[in-house]
């Protein structure tokens, strides 16, 4: 393909060369490709200009003026904002895509919320795949992916290939970083959903107010007009988010409070699910949902909303509320010793340790307890606030390792501990986790939290086999095998 149909501004005679295709990864470039280096917020692109043309890239697209020390018989194209040519430019590369794509963001709730919609997309007779950070999910079909929301050209080849294979309708997440470094401007999308705000990658995006700002371009610039907007009305950003997306001529459907357009009246927890009572442009609808917890009610509505907004039948979509599962590790009950629950959830931040543990204390008779740590190389103010939180709202808090990363360990656990004195410390996950499901008696609870789904824990640069699961599940095989269970 040619080089200006990729990039439409490309003068000539560089919109005449002939490419093969394009990548932003050196170690991805194949002879006759051009390679797009961006400036990183570690690694600056430009270093890897000579890995490129090692490997054979014949052209070089970057942000701004030539580099002086491109020799000159390198063809270059610079460009006013490199993320977002090559957003666009990745479409160009492969242009078909799923006919009804909607996305989601906020701090928590973007994996349940596209899964939920997938899942209801599906029981409305579509066929629907999500994608996000449990990779491409399809009924019948799973692959796994790393980053939240991939780079543009990974993203528009996943979205090239499920078109080809005949799906119609898709729920992807929208990470702040993803719509921060515009790796979703080249997608077309229908309707785009807000979930809430909360405490998150402050690393990363410098204040909240800026991390606010990343989430909000997915309403002030990624969708295009006329587009739907659903938004939860639960969190302290959302008038600001309902505003910016009418500003921008969306049609918002507001989510979750009694005055809503998809309206929540009550929600009545029967041990460890609930039911709702909601309604939808003034018809009521009494819904089962097989789910602990009241931000998986906002999650199941934010995605009722998505399949709403995309012209759903209301009735199927209310009839799928009842259906729907979790996402794997996101407050996933799993096998325990007799009369106790033991629940894995991914809460890594404290916003979702809190609202872990709210939900679970009604599930409780007997003791709450908590096991968890910090990650490494990550936002390090948590680290007390979690301490604070597991110890307030919890019996009994264990601490241990997450992925440390790069980090010692013992510090990561010394700060949470800072904040929960009483806690109990055991370094080793394996060995926490079995310590905690031999304290299990009838009526007590245990989360298992920070990992969920993870199948690895980074120690150094190092990612060593580990999942809270399987952990878990020796943990009761053993106890069961001493006779104790
Ligand atoms: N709507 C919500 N409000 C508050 N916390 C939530 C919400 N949805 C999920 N969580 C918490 O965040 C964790 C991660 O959920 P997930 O759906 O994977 O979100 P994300 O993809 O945004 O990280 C859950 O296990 C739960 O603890
Ligand atoms: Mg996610």
């Amino acid at each position: 393909m040619k080089l200006g149909v990729l990039f439409p501004d490309a003068p000539e005679p560089l919109a005449g060369i002939d490419l093969t295709g394009l990548s932003a990864d050196s170690r991805q470039i194949t002879p006759g490709m051009a390679f797009v280096a961006l400036s990183g917020t570690v690694l600056d692109g430009k270093t890897f200009i000579a890995a490129a043309f090692a490997a054979g890239a014949i052209a070089v697209i970057g942000e701004g003026d030539r580099p002086q020390d491109l020799p000159e018989t390198v063809a270059y194209l610079g460009v006013g904002n490199i993320r977002l040519a090559l957003a666009k430019a990745a479409a160009r590369a492969a242009p078909a895509s799923p006919k009804h794509i909607v996305a989601v963001t906020g701090t928590s709730g973007k994996s349940s919320v596209a899964e939920f919609t997938r899942q209801i997309f599906a029981a409305c007779g579509h066929d629907a795949a999500s994608l996000g950070t449990l990779g491409v999910i399809r009924a019948g079909h799973s692959s796994y992916g790393t980053l939240t929301t991939p780079d543009p050209v990974s993203l528009h080849r996943s979205l090239d290939a499920l078109a080809h294979d005949g799906v119609t309708h898709l729920a992807m997440e929208a990470s702040s970083h993803g719509l921060d470094q515009y790796r979703l401007d080249g997608v077309t999308l229908a309707a785009g959903a807000f979930t809430n705000l909360g405490h998150d990658h402050l690393d990363y995006h410098h204040d909240s107010e800026q991390y606010f700002l990343a989430k909000l371009r997915l309403f002030t610039e990624v969708l295009p007009e006329g587009a739907d907007a659903v938004v939860h009305t639960g969190s302290a950003y959302s008038a600001r988010v309902i505003d910016a997306a009418r500003q921008q001529g969306l049609k918002v459907t507001t989510v979750g409070g009694p005055a809503d357009d998809l309206a929540l009246h009550s929600r009545a927890i029967v041990g460890f699910e609930q039911v709702l009572s909601v309604s939808w442009r003034g018809q009521d609808y009494t819904v089962r949902l097989p789910l602990a917890g009241a931000f998986q009610a906002d999650n199941a509505l934010v995605a009722a909303g998505l399949a709403l907004v995309s012209g759903d039948e209301p009735d199927r979509v209310m009839a799928a509320l009842p259906h729907l599962s979790g996402v794997s590790g996101r407050l996933e009950r799993v096998a325990s010793p007799p009369g106790s629950l033991i629940v894995i959830d991914y809460a890594h931040k404290p916003d979702g340790l809190k609202a872990v543990l709210e939900t679970l204390r009604p599930a409780c008779t007997g003791r709450l307890i908590c096991l968890f740590g910090c990650g490494g190389d990550r936002d390090r103010s948590k680290r007390p606030e979690m301490g604070g939180i597991a110890s307030r709202l919890a019996d009994l808090v264990i601490v241990t390792d997450d992925n440390p990363r790069s980090e010692d360990p013992a510090a990561i656990r010394a700060a949470i501990l800072a904040a929960a004195p009483k806690a109990l410390e055991i370094a080793d996950r394996q060995r926490a986790i079995d310590h905690a499901v031999g304290l299990l008696q009838a009526g007590d609870v245990l989360v298992v939290a920070g990992k969920g789904h993870e199948t690895g824990q980074i120690v150094g640069a190092q990612v060593r086999p580990f999942s809270d699961h399987e952990a878990v599940a020796g943990a009761v095989a053993r106890l069961r095998l001493e006779g104790r269970s």
